[in-house]
């Protein structure tokens, strides 16, 4: 590399003095470098025989002063005519009449205006000047009619295109396992163009998603940032937004000045898992890590300080090292950490000023002071996490619904992100919605999914805001943000609109504003006073009388289904009150009217125009069977499977083996408490077989302290549950002809029974199944054996995300369907087909169903169990989409279960759920009390 130095060389670098310059400005560093440089020059007129400098010695003093420059955009930014994301022939466009969620002041702006769209920028905000609007020729005019537009979502942890969807074995791209220290790998490398979420993800309004490597390492490679629409290369990089590098057609150059870039860490249970190790290890491993990285550091910097000093004698190359330049990186302050880290433990572990985010962090909220002190002033990490979900781990046991709000509380930035798949990113504004349901405020929670992860990633300067100048990723809603189910009716990236011809579903005026949410100050105080355990069980549990007044409407489960029997909107009278005694409503009227004598003890609960309706069902989760999934000795853990297993113990009576959950529920689990504090007052629950027999599920009181409880148990056994699936080890025909043989009589003694109920159309067998083709062979199956054995089978498809491509002739079996999750995402091959409703298609897999006189029921999935607490929300959105009424969706969840799982009629109508601010429905609402008949009281919150 090192050459002597000739005098053309001298005269070629002379010639490119400009570049020098440009290094003269910036610092002193450069200036010596230069005036090493001259040294040398001068030293050649004086004699031949002067130093070596090596013939790129201006480059490598250009890239000794790029060390250390902090990332960011070149100072011109703002002076760009078009985005560099611009899509050449894209037009123009107005949106005319929006109110605008800026996300200026904090997130307190709201401009009530336009918005005008070109060169894939935002070029005007509020009002835009008629001499600007006559310039254009082609001008695409959207009426907004006063919608809410904000930025597009931008989700700081997504694995989409690295993890992607439907799950294949050659896309299963997210975690090397080769190390645990690996910061030369790169997301980038892993992504799939052809993950079915691009396009779901967009239609939920996500427009910038940061891809993580996975959580298996802990340094798991760098991470990249992408736009998600399709591009006319087609190719990963085109997606990129600001990359560090470009690539110029033979090879990779750094941009400059330098951009931020990106890493994933991760500490804790994953990587010491997948590694057998501990958190020791896990923890020596970073040590190890960056020791390599500090000691290379110190060989540039040695290097430079030579350089610059024109001491080229012996110099030799600029010390560099692929695997370790991305951590000298990190040391150099030019890296945005993303850190998977969940446990007080963990956090104190890691203690590296550039770590811009904790990911997951469940105990943040516990240690807002850790953060604080740890980290330098302004430097104190940002928090992303679930809004919900929970408790799958032991890291992840003390995860709060208040984390958002208590972290903000205390001046912690906090994001919400998807970790998609594990949430579906489409649903990311849904997680701002509940952080800000369990007491964000309104403007964090947008923010943070928006302007602050923006900031995060180091992107602030052209995505997450609405400003001028700023790329045009708009999303134009169908309600106010933040209210259930607020759905894009256009969503723009780089100012190419995304949806063609997009659906659009009408909204209540109501849903127009972000909603009034509930009161939850005590319920944070005692997460904070508990270490994230507080007690759910209810405050008090009365069996004397209670009334109920100030209902705005009342619902009950009839013979006819789920009616609302009264509604204060159509109402003129005296003021209606219910009676309950012995947590049995007993009377509902005026005041006057009453039967008994109230007193100066008896309760009256107000419910502030609340609410009192039907308890929810749950099916699907293994709720009641599970504490914490990811720890095998908190649960019952897996049946044998007569297909996959060789041999069940004769112990059990080989094949004629039917276990029944009744036998392993679990009462008190945090999620049965937590389902019923919201209003899901009984699950059933199937055991869990990852083969195709399952056994006999029960039902069971989700607020009872144990089975012993009079009423704790609603029905010892329910269904017989099966389920066919093409992810299985064993081939789909294989599953069904062990379907068959049982029906044809091939079922021996405990089993036999139960298959003899199933064909009586005593029992129902219900049978967990997502892919249309093997659902059409049920049907097949069904006609054949109700052939023979003339009688009606009571059969029931639960998952079923594929079943509105056979609605008509499932509805014409008379078969009904539970669909869960309610809302459907392809994760593997065999739900891939999903409705996914608007904006995107017209129906929803309900909807269709619903249309085809189906009986409809919604469940969670498998491992929902901590889901269960949203029933409530999820058929609130799925009756929104649907066009139905309230009553009708609450039968979604209760009466329409009971039918579909064969439960014996009433056991919902047992339960009563008591709402203030709100039907059971709405997300202005709180449960405040549940009225057990069966286990005769009334519980207070
Ligand atoms: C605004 O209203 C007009 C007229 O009703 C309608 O055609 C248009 O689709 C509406 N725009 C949006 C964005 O909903
Ligand atoms: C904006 O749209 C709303 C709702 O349609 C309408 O009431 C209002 O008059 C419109 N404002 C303007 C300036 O067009
Ligand atoms: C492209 O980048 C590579 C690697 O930095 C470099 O060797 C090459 O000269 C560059 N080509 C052009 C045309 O700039
Ligand atoms: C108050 O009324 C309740 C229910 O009617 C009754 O059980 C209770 O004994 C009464 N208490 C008094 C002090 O009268
Ligand atoms: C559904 O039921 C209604 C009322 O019984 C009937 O009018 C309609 O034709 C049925 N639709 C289908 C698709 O079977």
């Amino acid at each position: 590399m090192e050459k002597a130095l000739i005098m053309p060389h001298i005269q070629e670098r002379l010639s490119r003095r400009s570049s020098l310059k440009i290094a003269l400005s910036l610092g002193l560093l450069i200036v010596c470098g230069y005036g090493g440089l001259l040294t040398a020059f001068q030293a050649s007129t004086a004699k031949y025989a002067f130093a070596k400098v090596p013939i790129d010695a201006d480059q490598i003093i250009q890239k000794c002063a790029n060390l250390d420059v902090i990332p960011g955009p070149p100072s011109d930014f703002y002076a760009r005519k078009e985005s560099d994301r611009y899509v050449p022939g894209t037009k123009p466009t107005l949106i005319k009449n929006a109110t605008i969620w800026t996300g200026n002041v904090d997130g307190l702006e709201v401009i009530a205006g336009d918005l005008l769209l070109d060169k894939g920028m935002i070029s005007a905000v509020g009002e835009v000047p008629a001499h600007v609007l006559n310039g254009f020729h082609h001008l695409s005019i959207i009426d907004a009619n006063g919608s809410w537009v904000s930025p597009g979502i931008v989700d700081l942890h997504s694995h989409l295109g690295d993890q992607s969807s439907p799950k294949l074995s050659g896309a299963a791209d997210t975690n090397s396992r080769k190390g645990l220290v690996q910061p030369w790998l790169r997301s980038l490398d892993s992504l799939n163009t052809h993950d079915d979420a691009y396009q779901l993800s967009i239609a939920g309004g996500v427009t910038t998603v940061v891809v993580l490597p996975g959580s298996a390492n802990a340094i798991g490679g760098q991470a990249f940032v992408i736009k998600l629409r399709p591009t006319k290369e087609r190719s990963p990089s085109s997606m990129l937004l600001d990359p560090p590098f470009t690539f110029n057609g033979s090879g990779i150059e750094e941009v400059q000045p330098p951009r931020w870039r990106q890493l994933k860490q991760a500490c804790g249970e994953n990587p010491s898992r997948v590694y057998s190790g501990t958190r020791m290890d896990t923890i020596w491993a970073y040590r190890q890590g960056y020791e390599e990285a500090r000691k290379l550091k110190v060989k540039q910097d040695a290097y430079c300080a030579k350089a610059v000093a024109g001491q080229w004698k012996d110099l030799g190359d600029f010390p560099q090292d692929l695997q370790w330049e991305a951590l000298v990186d990190v040391l150099r302050g030019k890296v945005k950490i993303q850190n998977h880290c969940y446990e007080a433990v963990d956090l104190d572990g890691i203690s590296l000023d550039t770590v811009a985010a904790f990911h997951h962090a469940h105990e943040t909220y516990l240690v807002p002071d850790l953060l604080k002190k740890a980290y330098v002033l302004g430097h104190t990490p940002a928090v992303a996490l679930f809004a919900t979900k929970a408790r799958y781990k032991r890291e992840s046991y003390r995860g709060s619904e208040f984390a958002p709000r208590i972290l903000a509380d205390n001046g912690i930035r906090v994001v919400m992100k998807s970790d998609h798949p594990v949430i579906d990113s489409r649903y990311l504004m849904h997680e701002a919605q509940q952080a800000h349901y369990f007491g964000l405020a309104s403007h964090l929670a947008l923010s943070s999914v928006t302007s602050t992860p923006a900031q995060i990633m180091g992107q602030e300067h052209r995505i997450g805001f609405i400003r001028k100048g700023f790329d045009a990723d708009i999303v134009l809603w169908d309600s106010h943000p933040l209210a259930i189910g607020a759905t894009p009716k256009q969503v723009f990236i780089d100012g190419v609109a995304q949806l063609e011809g997009p659906f659009v579903v009408p909204k209540p005026e109501v849903l127009q504003h972000a909603p009034k949410t509930p009161d939850f100050d005590e319920e944070t105080k005692a997460a904070l006073k508990y270490d994230g355990l507080p007690p759910l069980e209810p405050k008090e549990s009365i069996s004397d009388v209670v009334v109920f007044q100030n209902f705005d409407s009342l619902f009950l489960n009839t013979r006819r289904g789920v009616e609302e029997i009264f509604s204060a909107e159509d109402y003129v009278g005296p003021p209606q009150i219910a009676v309950v005694q012995n947590g049995v409503l007993s009377y509902i009227g005026t005041f006057e009217g009453r039967p008994i004598n109230l007193n100066m003890s008896t309760r009256i609960v107000d419910l502030h125009g609340g609410s009192i309706a039907p308890g929810l069902l749950s099916y699907g989760s293994r709720l009641g069977l599970v504490h914490i999934a990811g720890e095998a000795t908190t649960q019952d853990g897996e049946v044998f499977d007569g297909l996959m297993h060789s041999e069940i113990p004769s112990l059990l009576g080989g094949d004629a083996a039917v276990i029944r959950a009744l036998d392993g529920l679990q009462f008190t689990t945090r999620d049965a408490l937590l389902a019923y504090r919201s209003g899901v007052t009984g699950a059933i629950t199937a055991p869990y077989s990852p083969g195709v027999l399952a056994g006999l599920s029960t039902a069971f009181d989700t607020g009872a302290a144990h089975k012993l409880i009079e009423g704790a148990v609603l029905q010892d056994e329910v269904a017989l549950h099966v389920s066919f699936s093409l992810s299985s080890s064993v081939s789909v025909s294989t599953q069904i002809a062990a379907l068959r043989t049982l029906l044809f009589g091939g079922a021996k003694g405990d089993l036999g029974v139960q298959i003899a109920k199933v064909l009586e159309g005593k029992m129902h067998l219900v049978i967990g199944v997502h892919n249309a083709d093997i659902m059409a062979s049920l049907l097949q199956l069904k006609t054949e054996v109700e052939r023979r054995s003339e009688s009606a089978i009571r059969m029931t498809f639960a998952g079923a995300s594929e079943a509105h491509l056979l609605a008509k002739e499932i509805g014409a079996a008379g078969v009904g369907v539970i669909i869960a999750p309610a809302r459907s995402f392809p994760s593997f091959w065999d739900m891939r087909r999903i409705s996914p409703g608007p904006p995107l298609t017209q129906h929803s897999a309900i909807s269709t169903l619903l249309a085809h006189n189906v009986t409809v029921g919604v469940g969670v999935e498998s491992d929902g169990a901590w889901a269960v607490r949203h029933t409530r929300t999820e058929v609130s959105w799925a009756a929104l989409e649907a066009g139905i009424s309230k009553a009708e969706a609450i039968a979604l969840t209760s009466s329409n279960l009971e039918k579909l799982l064969g439960l014996t009629s009433g056991t919902v109508s047992s339960n009563l759920v008591a709402t203030t601010g709100g039907t059971i429905l709405d997300f202005e609402s709180k449960v405040v009390a549940i009225l057990s008949s069966k286990r005769g009281v009334v519980d207070i919150f």
